[in-house]
């Protein structure tokens, strides 16, 4: 295990419900309807345009060129402003610990989020200098669930995806490691995660351990 390809909002940080939240209050503004909860796993891990097509197809309703840029912007916005507050304390419980270990073990660690506010929000969590990289989402031509941001993350600390674990929230988000060639670590549950190769219920009984010995018997079974 010489690499770890990290998610963000959802694994790193408890970022993830202020997605839906900021999709929530559009669809408000701007059809006076309300998301149903179903939608918030079908948009988790999934890019800012896929995300606000999904929910578009689920209303049945079409914009414009033009209302469709304008409101991923809008939401964008109403993101950020829910981001306004973000500290160190916005990390999840047990997320430094598990670095700490990554990091003790000389196992290379890179940013794998969809989110174009990757570099912003783990500048306010004060956890850039703990990534050896982070890769850019604007720059890969397809989004969660294909494995093009993990395939570019490995790359990035000089790694193929085979010498990586991934570790994920969302569903997308495990499709796309498993694609990839990384070993997938899921943090859920069983019955929306069912791909992942190893599966942990919450952030903190992440264990570098356990995570180390699914590794050893994945690369054996290769
Ligand atoms: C993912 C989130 O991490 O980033 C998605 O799970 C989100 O909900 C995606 O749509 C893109 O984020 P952003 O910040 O570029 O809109
Ligand atoms: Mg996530």
């Amino acid at each position: 295990m010489k690499g770890v390809l990290f998610d963000l909002d959802g694994v790193i940080a408890d970022t993830s419900v202020y997605h839906f939240q900021a999709w929530r209050k559009l669809i408000k503004n701007h059809f006076n309807l309300e998301l149903p909860d179903e939608l918030e796993k079908q948009t988790k891990g999934v890019n800012r345009s896929d995300s606000l097509k999904a929910i578009l197809n689920f209303l049945a309703i079409s914009v414009s060129k033009e209302q469709f840029n304008e409101m991923t912007n809008e939401k964008n916005n109403i993101f950020r402003n829910l981001l306004a507050n973000l500290t160190p304390a916005n990390i999840l419980p047990g997320i430094n610990e598990l670095i700490s270990s990554f990091k003790k073990n000389n196992v290379r660690l890179c940013l794998a989020s969809a989110s174009l506010n990757g570099p912003f929000i783990l500048e306010k969590l004060q956890l850039t200098d703990a990534f050896d990289a982070i890769a850019d989402p604007s720059k890969v031509a397809a989004g969660k669930p294909a494995p093009d941001i993990f395939i570019a993350a490995a790359e990035a600390i000089n790694l193929k995806p085979q010498d990586c674990v991934g570790i994920e929230d969302s569903i997308a988000g495990i499709t796309a490691i498993n694609k990839s060639g990384a070993l997938s670590v899921g943090v859920g549950s069983k019955k929306d995660l069912k791909d992942a190769k190893v599966l942990f219920p919450k952030t903190a009984a992440l264990n570098y351990k356990q995570i180390e010995t699914a590794w050893k018997k994945f690369s054996l079974e290769k």
